[in-house]
Formats: structure tokens, C-alpha cells, sequence
């Protein structure tokens, strides 16, 4: 949990990172492999960062959910978790079928283990874009409203 910084002055760009540093890593073409792999590591910690940062609201959440609380509220609390979960296993299989750090090499994975590991790494990428398309539409107030900060002059 962290405390005594602006929290709303971090957000924004940390959000817009996560956003586009998810387009361009969903892309793997855009990069090639080994840039993929640096990328996919980077947005891991981004949105680790980004997980820790709502640490407050989650365990507020958890000390409520006993109680009555809107299920939009409910919804956006267990997708979160569903986020943290697809995105450890995506950024986990990632790390065991990459270059950069060989497992593969170290656990003697045959050639039939890395392409189902690699399966597996594309369907947590699949999911994830699901799980982060259901996360943005339950955030639209907050993209909204500061869409709306950030171009003032289209309002007029
Ligand atoms: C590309 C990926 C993601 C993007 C673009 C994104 C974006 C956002 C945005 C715009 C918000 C609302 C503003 C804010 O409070 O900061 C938000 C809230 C939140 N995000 Fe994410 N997020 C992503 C991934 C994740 C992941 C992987 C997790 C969990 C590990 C997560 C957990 C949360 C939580 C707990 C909240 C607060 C929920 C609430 O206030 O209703 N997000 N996210
Ligand atoms: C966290 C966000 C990540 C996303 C959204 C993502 C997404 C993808 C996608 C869509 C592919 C293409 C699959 C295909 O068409 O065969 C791919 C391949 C790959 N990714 Fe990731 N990935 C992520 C993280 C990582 C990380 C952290 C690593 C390693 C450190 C990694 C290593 C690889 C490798 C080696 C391939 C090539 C697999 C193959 O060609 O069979 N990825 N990734």
C-alpha cells in the first residue's frame, strides 16, 4: 500500500503506459521476439506498480464484502484479482519459453513442451485482452473524466 503521494498525478500516465505498452506487446510482431520479451518484462512491473497502487481500495473492498455494495463495485473488485492472475501467468510463460533467460534449456524442455507453453502464452495474452477490455469499460467515468481534463478546448 502506499501512502502521503498524489496518487492522481501518478495514475494517469502510469495508465497510459500500461495501455500502450499492452498494444505494442500484444503486437509481437511489432517488435520481434527479443524486444517482445524486454516489453512483455516492463509491462509486468508497470502493472504490478499499477496493482499496488490501488492496494488501499482492495483491501477497503475486503472489509466491506460482507456488507451490501454495488455489483458493479463487486464485479470490478473480482476482475481484478482475474487481472492479476491471467497477467502473472502470461508474463510467467512468457519468461519460461524466452531466449533471454533459456529455462527451457535449464528444465530440458523438448521441442513438444515449448510450443504447448507457447499455446499457453498466447491464450493468457488472448484472455488478458478480454479481462483488460471488461477492466477499461468498468473504468469509463474515470478515462472520461480525464479525456475531458486533458483536451479542455473540445468541450467548447
Ligand atoms: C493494460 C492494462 C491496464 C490498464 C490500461 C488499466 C487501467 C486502469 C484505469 C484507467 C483505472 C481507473 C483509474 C485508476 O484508479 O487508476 C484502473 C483501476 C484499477 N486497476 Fe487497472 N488497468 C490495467 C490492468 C490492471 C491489472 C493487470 C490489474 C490487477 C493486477 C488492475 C487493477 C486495477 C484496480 C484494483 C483498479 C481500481 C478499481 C476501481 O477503482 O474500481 N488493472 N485501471
Ligand atoms: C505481459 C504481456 C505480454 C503479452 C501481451 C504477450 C503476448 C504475446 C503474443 C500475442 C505472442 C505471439 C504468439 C504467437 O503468435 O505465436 C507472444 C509470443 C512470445 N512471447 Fe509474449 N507476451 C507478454 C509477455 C512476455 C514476456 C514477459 C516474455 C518473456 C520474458 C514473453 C516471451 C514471448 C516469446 C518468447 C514469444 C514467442 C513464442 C513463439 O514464437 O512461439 N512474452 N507473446
Amino acid at each position: 500500500m502506499i501512502r502521503n503521494v498524489n496518487l492522481a498525478k501518478i495514475n494517469l500516465p502510469l495508465n497510459l503506459a500500461a495501455l500502450a505498452g499492452f498494444i505494442v506487446t500484444f503486437n509481437q510482431e511489432l517488435t520481434g521476439e527479443a524486444l517482445h520479451e524486454w516489453f512483455g518484462l516492463a509491462l509486468g512491473t508497470t502493472l504490478f506498480v499499477h496493482f499496488l497502487l490501488h492496494g488501499t481500495w482492495i483491501v477497503n473492498v475486503t472489509k466491506k464484502f460482507l456488507k451490501p455494495l454495488p455489483g458493479k463495485l463487486r464485479l470490478s473488485y473480482f476482475l481484478s484479482f482475474a487481472l492479476l492472475l491471467a497477467f502473472g501467468f502470461l508474463v510467467s510463460s512468457g519468461i519460461l519459453i524466452s531466449d533471454l533467460f533459456d529455462l527451457g534449456h535449464v528444465l530440458n524442455f523438448n521441442e513438444d513442451m515449448t510450443d504447448t507453453w507457447s499455446e499457453m502464452h498466447e491464450s493468457a495474452a488472448n484472455l488478458c485482452l478480454v479481462l483488460v477490455g471488461l477492466h477499461l469499460a468498468l473504468q469509463w467515468k474515470w478515462i472520461f473524466t480525464n479525456l475531458k481534463r486533458c483536451f479542455p478546448q473540445a468541450q467548447r
